[in-house]
Order: structure tokens, then sequence, then C-alpha cells
């Protein structure tokens, strides 16, 4: 296959022309999503849907009619002739174990990239695929979209300003941060196992560790900086899915960690606990998954089932990460923001608190993190500037979670440290 001459190429044509985007795995759970985001999008144009699965060329006709089709990268890219070129971009959705092999694929004829995290299943593959992108001069983001949540984005600016002005006594932040602490806590349905067998599988990089707290590994490492150090205990598992066969998957886990700039942090991490305290239900962001809600006590009355919250009433949002500082704490999503405003830091007094404001972007950020894609790949933005992640960033995140599993795999509680080359 020659390399696209409309990829790599691309900062030199016509920078408003809309990109021309294949999704490759579009009829799964996020491929169907992405598909759906690519079509509603002004800048792009869905030019091929990629899926080997029986009934995907009908799933295809339904989804993304007049839109072709193709069983395979392969089969797509040899479609491709002088006149039709291989798609400028593609969305990569497959399971997390054929990410590198379908990337390197579509790197090598060229094709820009945006891969669902994580962006690899192994550090050693990421690190393939990172350089491979380099060398062919190919774009590569890596599907970490919560960096374009809007309570994302307001956290981080809440950092940022702390990070810039540490010592202010009244001011935006935080101070300089000490510790975080997190949670990513619910109960994935039989159901969600059986339509996809590799996510309770460790050898096809399934589990809640390199499906879900590599969002959290990203997001921390985008509030706080390289995680360096990581422990962890396992927890026991639902039958069936956390013991047993050497390729089942943990279900969850106590973790702790240590961030380059000295902080510290831990998390509970579980796909097999019923809790509110999980990032889609703290922000409502995924249409699939209802937003869950804290009662106020004053909206609570009793019933004959118990105390219950009073009809028409909304709640507060739970929270999910709560980061400590020298001048005060930040919970998120709820962004309640504790200081002691202008008095003297003192347990003594009452703390004041504020709601700080999150960013009121209506589009959903895979919607935000699409226009971030095309603009890199029309070269609007320089990829490094953020706030995509990188295929370097992706594979720290990955090398995090990694060593996640290996301090998980010893019985003793292990404690590894983080290792990116
Ligand atoms: N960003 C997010 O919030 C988010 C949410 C869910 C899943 N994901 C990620 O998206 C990826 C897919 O997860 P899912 O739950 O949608 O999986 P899924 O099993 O529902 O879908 C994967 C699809 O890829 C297809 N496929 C497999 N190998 C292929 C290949 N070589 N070429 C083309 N198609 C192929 C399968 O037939 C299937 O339709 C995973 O990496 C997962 O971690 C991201």
């Amino acid at each position: 296959m020659s390399s696209n001459p409309s990829g790599p190429l691309s900062e030199a044509r016509d920078v408003k022309r809309p990109v021309g985007i294949a999704i490759i795995g579009f009829g799964g759970l996020i491929g169907r999503r992405h598909t759906a985001h690519v079509l509603s999008n002004a800048s792009a144009i869905l030019v091929a849907v990629v899926d080997g699965a029986p009934g995907a060329s009908e799933l295809a006709a339904q989804l993304a009619p007049g839109v072709p089709y193709y069983r395979s990268v392969s089969e797509m890219l040899s479609a491709s002739t002088a006149n039709t070129p291989p798609p400028e971009a593609a969305i990569v959705c497959t399971p997390n174990a054929y990410h590198v092999s379908v990337a390197l694929e579509l790197a090598d004829a060229g094709v820009h990239l945006l891969v669902e995290k994580p962006l690899a299943d192994t550090k050693a593959a990421a690190r393939t695929l990172v350089d491979r992108a380099r060398e062919k001069g190919v774009k590569l983001l890596v599907g970490h979209h919560r960096r374009f949540n809007p309570y994302v984005v307001a956290a981080r600016k809440v950092l940022t300003a702390s990070a810039e002005k540490p010592d202010a006594v009244v001011g935006p932040g935080v101070g300089s941060v000490v510790a975080i602490s997190g949670l990513w806590t619910a109960y994935k349905p039989d159901p969600y196992f059986a339509a996809a067998p590799w996510r309770r599988s460790r050898r096809q990089g399934g589990g809640p560790v390199m499906i879900n707290f590599v969002h959290e590994v990203d997001i921390l490492q985008y509030f706080l900086g390289p995680i360096v150090r990581v422990s962890a205990e396992k927890m026991t598992g639902r039958v069936g899915v956390g013991g047993g066969h050497a390729d089942a998957v943990e279900d969850g886990a106590a973790l702790t960690l240590r961030f380059a700039s000295g902080a510290v942090g831990n998390f509970i991490l579980s796909d097999g606990v019923v809790s509110p305290h999980f990032f889609e239900a703290g922000t409502g962001e995924n249409p699939m998954l209802p937003r869950a809600r804290r009662p106020r006590h004053d909206d609570l009355e009793e019933s004959n089932e118990g105390t219950v919250e009073r009809e028409g009433q909304h709640g507060e949002p739970v929270d999910v990460y709560r980061i400590f500082g020298t001048h005060g704490t930040l919970s998120v999503p709820d962004m309640t923001l504790w200081t002691c405003g202008d008095k003297p830091r003192s347990w003594e007094n009452a703390l004041e608190v504020r709601r700080v404001k999150s960013d009121n972007d209506p589009r959903a950020p895979f919607d935000r993190q699409l226009d971030h894609f095309i603009a890199v790949v029309r070269g609007e933005v320089p990829i490094e500037d953020g706030p995509g992640c990188t295929g370097e960033e992706g594979l720290g995140v990955v090398a995090v979670c990694e060593a996640v599993i290996e301090a998980l795999d010893d019985t003793e509680g292990g404690r590894v440290i983080v290792d990116t080359t």
C-alpha cells in the first residue's frame, strides 16, 4: 500500500475542507457513538465503516446508509485507488488488544489516528505505535475524552491557577496539591460481559484497570503530572469475574499512588459494587448511564419505604475526586471548593464554601474531542498544545496501568515503580 497522499500532507491543503474519517470497529458499544458523532459533525465526512462481526454489513446500512462498509482495515485500504485514496483519518474502536495491530496498518498507509483508550494493551505495544506514527508523520491522539468534560476543564483551571499562586490565602485555588482521593465504583451487569467476552479477559486487555481506571489515570496525570509509583490490593471478586482461571481479570482494587510532584493519592476501583460514585454517574456525561444525585437533607421525607427524596427534587451531584491542597480542597464533579477565605488557615475557623463554575459549553465531550482531532489533522492546532491526549501521554497511562496490574498480581500487596521507557 502506498502512503496516503491526503494524510500527512494535509497541512498543505485547504484547511477548511471536511476531514474524511473511517470508523474501525464501528459496530461495538463505542464505535456506534463515534459513528453518530462523525455523522453529525459538519467538519467531518464519514468515508468508511469497518467491522468484521456477523451482521455488521446490515448494521452499517442501518447506522450509516450509503457509507462504504468493509470487513477489515486491509479490505478498506486495498479498495483505495488514485481517485479514492485511503481515509485521511480514522477512529479505532476495536477491543483493546487489537488497537495496535489495526493502528499500525493505518499508520503505514498515512492515516491520522484517534485510538480509543487505552492506547494499547501493553506498554511495549504502545511504544511501537508511538514510534511508528512519528516515523510516518501520522498524528496520533488517544480517546481520553474526559479531558473535554466541562467539570474536568473547570477543575484543571482551578489547579493551574493554584499552581501559579500556591500561597494565595484568598483566591481561586487550593494552594499546592498534597493529595488526591478518587473513586470509580459501579456495578456492571452480566450482559455487559456476555456481549463482549474480551471485557473479562486479561490477555485481551479487559478488566476495570484497562477499561475504566485508564480514564482515571489520564485525568490524574492531566491534573497533577506523572505518577511514578503504585501499590495495590486486589478485591475479592464476584464468582467468575475476579477469581478462577489465569486469564480472569480483577474486579477491583485499593490503590496507592505517588506523583513525581511529591503528591500522593488513593483510589478505590470496582466494577462489582452498587454505588453512585463513578465518573459517568457523577457527571451524567454518558447518555447510556443515568446521572446519580445525592438528595439534600431538607428534601427528604418519610414514606412507607423509609426516608425518600420529595418528588420533583433533583439533589446534588455526587463526588468522585477530592483534591487536597495547602489552602483548600476541591471536590469534583460537584465542584465544591472549601477554603479558609480571608481568615488564617486553621481547623478552628469555619470554612468558606464556594461552588466553582463549570465551563458551560453544551456540546458533548465526544463532540469536542472530535472537533479537536479534526483541528489537529488539519494542522490548525499543534498536537502537543493539548487538550487532547497525545500518543506519548497515552503511553504514560498504559505504563501506570501495567504497573498497577503487576502490583495486583503480587499477593503480598505489590509496590511497583512506573517505567515509561
Ligand atoms: N471512551 C470511552 O468512554 C469508552 C467507552 C467504552 C469503550 N471504550 C473503548 O473502546 C474500545 C471498544 O470497546 P467496546 O466496549 O465498544 O467494544 P465492543 O466489543 O462492544 O466493540 C468492538 C467492535 O470492534 C470490532 N472489531 C474487533 N476486531 C476488529 C478488527 N480487527 N477490525 C475491525 N473491527 C474489529 C468488533 O466486531 C466489535 O464490533 C475499547 O478499547 C474500549 O476500552 C471507550
